[in-house]
C-alpha cells in the first residue's frame, strides 16, 4: 500500500481550497492541514492560524506535526524563501525555491533572463532613475506599459496611452513610493496586442509538462471594463491554444526557460505560470507566476484525471518523466463571487445563502474568501466563491455554473455574466474570425 503523507497547504484562497480539494482524492495524501485555509477548506483540512509570510512558525509548525509534505499556493512566501526554509528542516516541499521565485519576484530579472536566452517577449528596458526611464519611453512607441519591479498584488502594471501618462506613472512609482519598495526599480516595455493565454506547468528542475491551457478575466466588469482585479472568473479549454500553438509554446518558451534557469544555478521546481500574449508575431511572455494562478486552478484542477499528490510527490523529487499525466476532454468555467465594491474597499462578514443546496453533477462551490463564525459560513475577502462547472463543452459548462450563481446570495455580491464568452463567440481576437 502507497504511503499516506501528511500534507500542509500553505494559502486560504479558491487556489487553495482547489489544491485542497484535489489532494484530498489522492492516494498518496492522509491527513491534510491547510494554513491559514478559509470556511470551504475546514470541510476537508484542518484550518490552523498561522499567516503565509510566518517562515518560521510554518516550519515549526511543519516539524511539530512531522508533516511529509507542503505545498505553497501563494507567491509571498515563496519569494521569502519558505521552501529553503522547509528543506533545511527536512521536510519535503512544493514549491521554487527563494532564488528560482525571483522569476516572478522581480519582473528586471525574468526580462532580462528572456532575453539572455531568446525567449520571446515585448521590448523594454530597466530603470532605477527617472531621467533615463522618461527617456527610453520617448524611445518606443506607445501604448506604454510601466511595472514595479518587485511583487505588487496585482497593482504593480500600468497601461499608458499617452507620452504624459506614461511620465506620471513613471512618477507615481519611482518617487510617490506608491508601491513601496516593489517600485524602486521599474520596467517599461512595448504594448503587445493579442489575446492573452495562461499557461500552468508542472516542473521538477529538468522537465517541464505543461496543464490544460486556460484564460482568466482580469478586469472587474463584463466586457473587460473597469479597474483589473486578482482574476473574475475562468476557463479551459481555449480554442486559440490549439494543440499546434501549445507545441510552439513548449518549443519556444517552456523548454528553453526550464534550462536558462538550470543553467543559472537556479532550477526550478513546482509550478511555473507564465502569461502569454498571443500576438500577431507568435505567443510572447507578459510575465512569470511561481505558482498556480487564481482563478485559473479552479478549472484546470477539476479537468486533473491524474493523481495531483503523486505528480506533486515526482515534482519534489525530480522524477516528472515518469509520469504520464491525463486530463478529462470536457470544458470546465469559473465564475467569481465578489463582495460589493471589489477592487476597492469593501465589507465583509455577510451570511452567504444557498450554499446548502444540492448542486448538479460536476458543480462545485470553491471558497475564495469566506469564514465560519458561529457555524455560519460568512464572506471575508473581496473575492469570495469561485463557482466552478465541468460540462461536455464550454456553453454547458457555462450554463451549469450560471444555474449555481443563481442559487448563491449575500449583501452586495457582484460577478461578471460574460465568462468564456470571448470563446463561445467563437471569435478568435486575433484572426477576428
Ligand atoms: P503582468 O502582471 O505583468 O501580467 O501584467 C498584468 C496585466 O497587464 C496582464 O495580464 C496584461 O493584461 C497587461 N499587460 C502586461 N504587460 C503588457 C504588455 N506588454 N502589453 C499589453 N498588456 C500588458
Ligand atoms: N490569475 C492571475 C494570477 O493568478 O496571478
Amino acid at each position: 500500500m502507497k504511503k499516506q503523507n501528511r500534507v500542509l497547504v500553505v494559502g486560504s484562497g479558491g487556489r487553495e481550497h482547489t489544491l485542497v480539494w484535489k489532494l484530498s482524492q489522492s492516494r498518496v495524501v492522509g491527513e491534510i492541514y491547510c494554513a491559514p485555509g478559509n470556511g470551504g477548506i475546514s470541510q476537508f483540512a484542518e484550518c490552523v492560524p498561522i499567516k503565509v509570510d510566518d517562515i518560521a512558525g510554518i516550519v515549526d509548525f511543519a516539524c511539530e506535526k512531522e508533516i511529509d509534505l507542503v505545498v505553497v499556493g501563494p507567491e509571498l512566501p515563496l519569494t521569502l524563501g519558505l521552501v529553503d526554509a522547509l528543506e533545511k528542516a527536512g521536510i519535503k516541499a512544493f514549491g521554487p525555491s527563494r532564488k528560482a521565485a525571483e522569476i516572478e519576484g522581480s519582473k528586471a530579472f525574468a526580462k532580462d533572463l528572456l532575453q539572455r536566452h531568446n525567449i520571446p517577449t515585448a521590448h523594454y528596458g530597466v530603470f532605477n532613475d527617472i531621467e533615463t526611464a522618461r527617456n527610453f519611453a520617448r524611445e518606443i512607441k506607445g501604448p506604454w506599459v510601466i511595472k514595479a519591479d518587485g511583487l505588487a498584488a496585482g497593482k504593480g502594471v500600468i497601461i499608458c496611452l499617452t507620452l504624459e501618462e506614461a511620465d506620471s506613472a513613471i512618477e507615481e512609482i519611482m518617487i510617490g513610493s506608491t508601491l513601496g519598495q516593489a517600485g524602486e526599480k521599474i520596467v517599461i516595455e512595448e504594448f503587445l496586442e493579442g489575446e492573452e493565454l495562461s499557461i500552468l506547468a508542472f516542473c521538477d528542475g529538468k522537465n517541464i509538462v505543461s496543464m490544460v491551457p486556460a484564460q482568466d478575466h482580469k478586469r472587474i466588469y463584463d466586457g473587460d471594463e473597469g479597474p483589473n482585479t486578482g482574476g473574475m472568473g475562468a476557463y479551459t479549454p481555449v480554442p486559440a491554444a490549439t494543440p499546434e500553438l501549445m507545441a510552439e509554446i513548449d518549443r519556444i518558451i517552456l523548454q528553453p526557460v526550464i534550462k536558462a534557469m538550470e543553467k543559472e544555478g537556479r532550477p526550478y521546481r513546482g509550478v511555473l505560470y507564465p502569461g502569454l500574449m498571443l500576438t500577431k508575431e507568435g505567443p510572447k511572455v507578459l510575465e512569470f507566476n511561481c505558482r498556480f494562478g487564481d482563478p485559473e486552478t479552479q478549472v484546470v484542477l477539476p479537468r486533473l484525471e491524474s493523481d495531483l499528490g503523486e505528480i506533486i510527490l515526482a515534482v519534489v523529487d525530480g522524477e516528472l518523466d515518469k509520469l504520464n499525466i491525463t486530463w478529462k476532454p470536457q470544458a470546465c468555467i469559473t465564475v467569481v463571487m465578489a463582495s460589493g465594491g471589489y477592487p476597492g474597499n469593501y465589507q465583509t462578514g455577510y451570511p452567504i445563502k444557498g450554499l446548502d443546496t444540492v448542486p448538479a453533477n460536476d458543480v462545485i462551490v470553491f471558497h475564495s474568501g469566506t469564514r465560519v463564525i458561529d457555524g455560519e459560513i460568512v464572506t471575508a475577502g473581496g473575492r469570495v466563491l469561485s463557482i466552478t462547472a465541468l460540462g461536455n463543452d464550454l456553453a454547458q459548462a457555462r450554463e451549469n455554473a450560471y444555474q449555481r450563481v443563481q442559487q448563491i446570495e449575500f449583501e452586495g455580491a457582484q460577478f461578471r455574466s460574460d465568462i468564456a464568452n470571448k470563446a463561445l463567440k467563437g471569435k478568435n481576437q486575433l484572426t477576428g474570425k
